[in-house]
């Protein structure tokens, strides 16, 4: 619970590299999100390389975070072969949403950077990645250690919740 708590957007990084076990830990964490009928639509591109990294912080408008981490993961997701293909979007949200707990968990940082729905990042980012058929970006997560780290406020709000 306290790494959902704790998490926070970070979009400035440390210059310094993330251990290959944490990567792997929160690529694991990806992978064990939820999907509907388990079938688990993503694969993962890790990339180090810093002038894709730079290309990629063009490919959104919002996206310049990319250019400053240690890496940036990028979840895709297949387009065919699927057995519910509307559920897509929430399989990969899922597995976004896992992916930033576990890098706050690891004493990294990170930020869910939208690709899709937007066609036009998409499009972008799919040929930075020199990807295609059969596979589409989904977002962008930049993954560093923090330059700054801050405390998250209690967001709890008990209007919100409604007894019937
Ligand atoms: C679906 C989604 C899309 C987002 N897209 C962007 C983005 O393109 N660029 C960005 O800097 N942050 C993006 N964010 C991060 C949000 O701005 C951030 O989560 C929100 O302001 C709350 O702050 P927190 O994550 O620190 O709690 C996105 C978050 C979500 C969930």
């Amino acid at each position: 619970m306290n790494a959902i708590l704790e998490r926070y957007s970070v979009r400035r990084f440390e210059d310094r590299e993330v251990e290959p076990e944490k990567t792997e830990a929160v690529l694991r964490a990806g992978m064990s999100a939820p999907s509907g009928g388990n079938q688990r639509p993503w694969e993962f591109y890790v990339i180090k390389d810093k002038d894709t990294m730079e290309k990629l912080a063009g490919s959104s408008p919002y996206a310049m975070s990319a250019a400053g981490a240690a890496l940036v993961i990028v979840p895709c997701f297949r387009t065919e072969g699927l057995i519910y293909p509307e559920l897509v979007f929430m399989d990969m949200s899922a597995c976004v949403e896992n992916m930033l707990i576990e890098i706050s968990a690891q004493g990294l940082g990170g930020v869910w950077l939208s690709i899709a729905p937007y066609e036009d990042r998409m499009r972008n980012a799919d040929v930075i990645l020199g990807i295609g058929d059969g596979l589409s970006s989904f977002a962008l997560i930049p993954v560093g250690y923090p330059a700054m780290k801050r405390t998250v406020p209690d967001r709890y709000e008990k209007n919100r919740v409604h007894d019937r």
